[in-house]
């Protein structure tokens, strides 16, 4: 599938995800060297994978520790979601998200 990473100086730039390797959208930013810190590693404690979802199809449903950092975020929106929470599969094609600047 495609997905569409807009940066925090406005460039977009489109990635290939693989469907079938289990990845989260942090670890195919990652994977396409964009500055996503993830100090983390995906275990949704640290919100440095934040995103602003600005196109999506059906969105996988927030689990609790998901809705639990956002709400403690300064600066999130009602579109915000941590990357590492978001696995890729077929239905997120055509997905595009914002990078927050200091996520
Ligand atoms: Fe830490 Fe997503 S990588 S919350």
């Amino acid at each position: 599938i495609k997905i569409t990473v807009e940066t925090p100086d406005g460039e977009r730039v489109v990635l290939e995800a693989p469907t079938d390797m289990g990845l989260s959208v942090m670890e195919v930013m990652k994977a396409n060297e964009l500055n996503v810190p993830a100090i983390c590693g995906g275990m949704a404690i640290c919100a440095t994978c934040h995103v602003e979802v600005l196109a999506s199809g059906d969105l996988p449903e927030m689990n609790d520790d998901e809705a639990f950092m956002i709400e403690s975020l300064p600066h999130a929106t009602e579109m915000s979601r941590l990357s590492c929470q978001l696995r890729i599969t077929p239905e997120l094609d055509g997905l595009v998200v914002r990078l927050m600047p200091e996520a």
